[in-house]
């Protein structure tokens, strides 16, 4: 069984980023910057934004952090991301989540410039990926899409199962494994029997938020399992694949955590760069 590093190959790709903005900064004398907004003190937003400034450091990336409180008001939000939209300086805009309830979370996302849009959850970048155009592709599922590639280079006529069809992680999965000539079932919490549906898959990403869903035996020998979950229990966090079942019959599978995790940085720094560089032409 192939234990995915997530940490090895996120390590990776910050280094080639690194080496491309420095390439970059000669280029054109400037480097990509990356503006993250974080609103209230929730604190797993804290230590996600934490990691991601530091991250975007070490590969050489301009990067700042924007905290408000959480009683500021949506207009004062709204109004700091068409600044930020109209500042040349940054690339790539990300507005942390989840938000206050008093703030629309729809309008912050269709504020942001889509070509900004690092997160790619402006329905702009959304209806270009289902279409196939060229977009920014959310981080979660694009970091998952990188570690089964390595794995698989040639994804065509496989069958995936995703399970799981969330605006942030399930369905632009699907898109990207469609892209890549895969038959892809989505399942969700009303499938009626989500075990045979898996059991069919080459490939399983499991990113429903249900600690230890998928089970040994929901899996076919050799099959690729990617597990988005991050689910905190009695006993510590736990992804949505029970890992000791499902590792004694697939061909690869992420651990949980330093599987899927570091890679969604590392590919929220990807976005940057690719943002600036479309910028540039
Ligand atoms: N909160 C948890 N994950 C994410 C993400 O991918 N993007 C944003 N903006 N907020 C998040």
């Amino acid at each position: 069984m192939i234990l995915i590093d997530g940490k090895k190959a996120a390590a990776e790709l910050r280094e080639q980023l690194k080496q491309e903005v420095a390439e970059l900064k000669t280029k054109y004398n400037k480097v990509p910057g990356l503006t993250v907004i974080l609103i209230g003190d929730m604190a797993p937003s804290q230590i996600y934004v934490r990691n991601k400034e530091k991250s975007a450091n070490e590969v050489g990336l301009k990067s700042e952090v924007i905290k408000y409180p959480d009683t500021v008001e949506e207009n004062t939000v709204l109004e700091k991301i068409k600044e930020l939209n109209n500042d040349e300086t940054v690339s790539g805009i990300l507005v942390q989540l989840p938000l206050p309830k008093h703030i629309d979370k729809q309008k912050v996302i269709e504020t942001i410039n889509p070509s900004k849009d690092v997160d790619g959850f402006h329905p702009m970048n959304v209806g270009n990926l289902s279409s196939g155009y060229e977009s920014s592709v959310p981080c979660t599922p694009l970091g998952c899409y990188l570690m089964i590639k390595k794995i698989e280079p040639n994804l065509s006529g496989k069958k995936a199962v995703v399970v799981g069809r969330s605006n942030l992680n399930g369905k632009p999965m699907t898109q990207l494994l469609l892209k890549e000539n895969c038959t892809v079932t989505i399942t969700h919490s009303r499938t009626k029997d989500l075990k045979a549906e898996c059991l069919e898959a080459d490939i399983i990403v499991a990113a429903v938020g249900i600690p230890e869903l998928v089970k040994g035996d929901w899996v076919k020998k050799d099959a690729i399992v990617i597990d988005v979950g991050i689910n905190k229990t009695e006993n510590g966090l736990v992804g949505d694949v029970a890992f000791d079942e499902v590792s004694k019959v697939a061909k690869a599978l992420t651990p949980v955590p330093g599987g899927v995790g570091p890679m969604t940085i590392a590919c929220l720094l990807k976005n940057t760069v690719e943002c600036f560089k479309r910028s540039q032409i």
